[in-house]
């Protein structure tokens, strides 16, 4: 046993979470869904809250030294990124930066290019924002997602994209990109002058070895023309929290994302955010290397579980998040009755794969950062209700 508590979930019933709120009304169902955690946080973040609670008064907040400090050597020791602190702008959320940057650098009815499957809201921004979405499908090989950079550089030519939103370590299917992979797409924006938003936030999850890089870690002049959008937040399940950050190293991009920052008025952001990350990066670093044994093992669980019990459901085997993409097209079912079987035979709560993207179709997306025995309770009810 380590020194933090994984073998056990909180009950977070009646605390108007998402991810429970189906188990509200019938307790026997298990979410597996949305991306937070069924683990109780460090215990110097839940600290960081009770002093907060302690001041009495909750005004508005500025972002400390202390947080600033504690940001860049997090970025520094972990991800071996170096930066101005000017470069840092604290914002709500990722999602909240990815709309404030289609904003900032484009027009109503510029392309806005995103990998799909990719998580919902990429393309749900570009569209309420009246973007242009360009859709550029990954390809899976050898059970891994690759780009096919032939047709990305179609994509961008033959619509004129104008900002490419990318999701590194990306969500679904936990790929985590290599340093060549990320040198071709930044070549390709330099080809054709094209803003790349590089969304981050699963940088800190990365399993079985394979080590996160940044996009501006690629190649110094990748900083001209890069947003980095990170946060604590998914790391150490505080996302309720609301805190992120943007990394803008041209100081003209970093101009323009703050006005429209301001012209939004999203530049103040929740003191209890701003705490809980500089709890979390100042002393998470041991929490966070359990957590990972624990999502490895949960990881492999289920890889070597449904090969055994449910060979014909395909495990995406994720190399970063605790996200795992789920294929059940052998199964031959719809969407809607997968769910149905899913959610009324099985009691589990998955996210559908359409909602990623077409590609998504007959697919799922399971989380698997709950205890040992949640995961396996989930996948023995997925095995069961399954055609043979
Ligand atoms: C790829 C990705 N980006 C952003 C977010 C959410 O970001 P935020 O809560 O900071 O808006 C998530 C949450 O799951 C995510 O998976």
């Amino acid at each position: 046993m380590g020194r933090y508590n994984f073998e056990k979930a909180p009950c977070r019933v009646g605390h108007h979470t998402y991810k429970w709120k189906e188990a509200e009304k019938d307790r026997e169902v298990l979410p597996a869904w949305i991306a937070d955690m069924d683990f109780e946080v460090l215990p110097e973040i839940q600290q960081a809250v009770h002093d907060y609670a302690n001041q009495l008064v909750y005004g508005y907040t500025y972002a400390s030294e202390e947080l600033i400090n504690a940001v860049l050597d997090w970025e520094r020791d972990e991800h071996d990124y170096t930066f101005e602190r000017e470069a840092l702008v604290f914002i709500e959320g990722v999602v909240p930066a990815i709309s404030t940057a289609i904003q900032a650098f484009s027009e109503e009815g510029d392309a806005v290019l995103i990998n799909t499957p990719v998580y919902p809201p990429f393309a749900r921004s570009v569209k309420l924002n009246n973007r242009q979405l360009i859709t550029n499908s990954l390809i899976e090989q050898d059970g891994l997602f690759q780009i096919d950079f032939e047709q990305l550089e179609r994509d961008i030519a033959n619509n004129e994209v104008k900002i490419y939103v990318l999701c590194n370590p990306h969500n679904p299917g936990g790929r985590v990109w290599e340093r060549e992979v990320l040198e071709k797409i930044g070549r390709l924006c330099q080809k054709y002058g094209v803003l790349l938003v590089s969304d981050e936030i699963h940088q800190d999850l990365t399993l079985f070895g394979h080590e996160h890089q940044s996009f501006n870690t690629v190649s110094p002049d990748f900083k001209d023309f890069s947003l980095i959008l990170a946060s604590a937040t998914k790391t150490f399940n505080i996302a309720g929290t609301k805190n992120s950050y943007a990394v803008i190293e041209n100081p003209s991009l970093r101009y323009q994302f703050k006005k429209r920052q301001l012209a939004n008025n999203q530049h103040e952001i929740p003191g209890l955010g701003f705490l809980t990350t500089e709890a979390a990066y100042r002393y998470g670093w041991s929490w966070l290397m359990e957590l990972k044994k624990v999502l490895e093992k949960n990881v492999n669980f289920v890889v070597d579980y449904f090969a055994k019990e449910a060979p014909r459901l395909r495990v995406m085997k994720p190399q970063g998040t605790y996200l795992i993409w789920l294929d059940f097209s052998d199964y031959s079912l719809t969407d809607d009755q997968l769910f149905q079987l899913l959610r009324e035979e099985a009691k589990v709560v998955l996210n559908r794969g359409s909602d990623f993207g077409q590609e998504g179709k007959g697919h799922a997306r399971l989380n698997v950062a709950a205890p040992e025995t949640m995961v396996e309770e989930i996948c023995s009810r997925i095995a069961e209700v399954l055609p043979k």
